[in-house]
């Protein structure tokens, strides 16, 4: 048994309208609008890291569980925009809460699917050995692309959100969790400077490559689309239920389009689709806890709601949870 106990989120204040994008950029707030649905994102302070964003993040949702950072027995931290290479993000979030000396891990590369991954690793870890895990996704994505890049420079944000995670009867229960991986589909979307394959050097930094982010738009959008669907209806029958049941789906963020897409194929109302992209953009594997925190604080879940988080990034990594509140 896994129970959420408390929900955590944080975006900075910066706020980057496509307006300010169009004045830097060879673009328009219509075509960002008409291709993703986005009109806002929110950038960091020059003082703020993913540290920092994780930790705002993490507070907030330790205090929601009304627990202390000693009562944290674990930390799985999702993102794709590290602190550091070594070590983890999430070893300096255990400092920065000032947990005790418990396991910490990072899972990095899984892209926007990051943080349902991460839960369901840390739903099987309580399995093994109750405590309370605090999960985290954060993305820090603007200092990592090329905003120069005006194919993918408009579609991200950073944020962050979090949850905990106890094996104790609390306010959500995750039912279960399914996750998969089509590893052939890896060179469609990467940021490969900085591994070992193209490290940062003299050489990426002439080349411009050092931020360059690949992707193959359209390849990326008819995957997530299929993989969010299905995901969502696997996850159902794992649990031996129907998707009329479900209250609310919280997808990935990413383009309005794709959200719009997977709510078409699973033959849902409008009300039954969390959509925060147009405020947020897309923030990588924060969007997913971020909007589940949003639409908690909102009222758009009562007790009683069977509510689906599904989510899709680079690998390709997909996961999708079923959570009853
Ligand atoms: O979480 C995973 C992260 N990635 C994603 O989720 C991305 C999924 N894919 C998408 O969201 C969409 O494919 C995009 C929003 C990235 C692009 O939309 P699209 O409808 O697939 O457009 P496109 O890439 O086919 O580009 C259409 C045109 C191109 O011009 P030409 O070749 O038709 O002359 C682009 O150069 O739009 C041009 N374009 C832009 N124009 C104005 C590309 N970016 C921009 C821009 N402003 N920002």
């Amino acid at each position: 048994m896994a129970h959420i106990m408390g929900f955590g989120g944080y975006v900075p204040e910066k706020v980057i309208t496509n307006e300010d994008w169009a004045n830097q950029l060879d673009t328009t707030d219509e075509w960002i609008t008409q291709r993703t649905g986005i009109k806002r994102r929110r950038f960091v302070a020059e003082d703020e890291t993913t540290m920092t964003m994780a930790t705002n993040a993490a507070e907030t949702a330790i205090k929601d569980a009304g627990l202390t950072s000693d009562d944290i027995g674990e930390i799985i931290l999702a993102t794709d925009t590290p602190e550091m290479m070594t070590p983890d993000t999430a070893a300096l979030v255990q400092h920065q809460l000032k947990c005790r000396n418990i396991p910490t891990y990072d899972l990095g590369g899984s892209g926007c699917a990051g943080f349902v991954q991460a839960l369901d690793v840390a739903k099987s870890r309580i399995a093994t050995r109750p405590k309370n895990i605090l999960v985290i996704g954060v993305e820090l994505i603007s200092r990592m692309i090329s905003l120069k890049d005006r194919t993918t420079s408009i579609l991200f944000g950073d944020g962050a959100g979090a949850v905990i995670l106890g094996p104790e009867k609390a306010r959500a229960e995750v039912l279960d969790v399914v996750s998969g991986t089509e590893g052939g589909y890896a060179e469609i979307l990467t940021l490969a400077a900085g591994g070992t394959r193209n490290p940062f050097n003299a050489k990426s930094l002439e080349s411009g490559d050092y931020n360059r982010l690949i992707m193959d738009g359209r390849r990326v959008f008819i995957e997530a689309v299929r993989r969010m669907t299905e995901a969502t209806l696997e996850v159902l029958e794992r649990i031996g239920r129907v998707k009329e049941e479900v209250a609310l789906v919280i997808p990935h963020q990413a383009n309005l389009r794709i959200i719009e897409a997977v709510r078409n194929k699973l033959g849902f109302d409008e009300d039954r689709f969390y959509v925060n992209v147009q405020e947020y953009g897309n923030t990588g594997s924060a969007t997913v806890p971020f909007a589940m925190f949003e639409a908690v604080n909102n009222d758009r879940i009562e007790k009683g709601d069977l509510v689906v988080l599904t989510a899709f990034g680079s690998g390709f990594h997909w996961a999708a949870a079923a959570v009853q509140f």
